[in-house]
Parts: structure tokens; sequence; C-alpha cells
């Protein structure tokens, strides 16, 4: 009962406020898609919150490349790039269930999930690292 669906971790943090805010964000929306789905609700309850997660993404993946940007992280083009599959891909799947070609079943779900998990676990975090030795961006540290 009340299951949430991608339990946030500490492991996720990579010590930047507003990015690690986002990615919780990110998480809670995606474990209320799943708990929508999961209670049976109907497709116009349910589409609200597949709409809110694809504009949450895009302003996530904004935020996080002019952090990159700020930061002269070297691998901000190759991150971009991914970027832009990404929400391509969420894009994509967010029509194809509006329009009623696409179920939203479990495999959707998994594949948001790991997607998350994957993106912070792998690419993110390594900008925890780059951050630590080179210091934060102004601007973007921790409190401001
Ligand atoms: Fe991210």
């Amino acid at each position: 009962m009340n299951e949430v669906y991608v339990p946030w971790s500490p492991l996720y943090e990579i010590g930047v406020s507003r990015i690690d805010e986002q990615h919780r964000g990110l998480a809670a929306l995606i474990s209320e898609f799943h708990a929508a789905l999961g209670a049976g609700k109907a497709r116009e309850q349910v589409f609200p919150v597949l709409n809110r997660l694809v504009r949450y993404v895009e302003e996530h993946f904004r935020d996080e490349e002019a952090l990159m940007e700020a930061g002269h992280y070297p691998e901000l083009l190759r991150q971009r790039r991914e970027h832009e599959k990404l929400t391509l891909e969420i894009f994509a799947l967010a029509e194809r269930s509006q329009r009623g070609d696409a179920e939203i079943t479990e495999e959707v779900m998994e594949f948001l999930k790991s997607w998350l998990v994957d993106h912070i676990l792998h690419q993110d975090k390594k900008l925890e690292g780059f951050f630590r030795d080179r210091g934060v961006p102004a601007g973007w540290a921790k409190g401001l």
C-alpha cells in the first residue's frame, strides 16, 4: 500500500541543490504516474501527470545543460545529444499513448524508471566528481 515506485536514495545526489531537487521531483512524478495507473484512474486523470512529466524533463535538461555550460563541462555536447534523444523518446511515447496507439503499460513505467535511474547514476553522477575538483559554478552552489 502506498508503495513508492521510484524511492529516492541519497546515492542519487550530485551535490548541486537545484539539480538534486529536480531529480527528486522527476522520481516523485514517475511514482505519481505509476500510482495513478495502478489505481486504474481514467485516462483523463493519467495524461495530465504524463504531460507534467514531459514538461519537467524538458525544464530539467535545460537547467542541467546550463549548469554544464557554466562549469565548462567537457561532456556537454554528448550530454545534450543524449538529452535530445531521450526527450524525443518521451515525447513520442506521450503522443502515441495520448492518441490511443500505445497502452501505458508496466513496460513503459519500467522504461521511465530505469531511464531516470540510469540518467542520474551513469551521466549526472559524473558531474559530482567534476565539480568536487573544480567547485560548483557561481550561482549553482548549495543554498544559492
Ligand atoms: Fe539529470
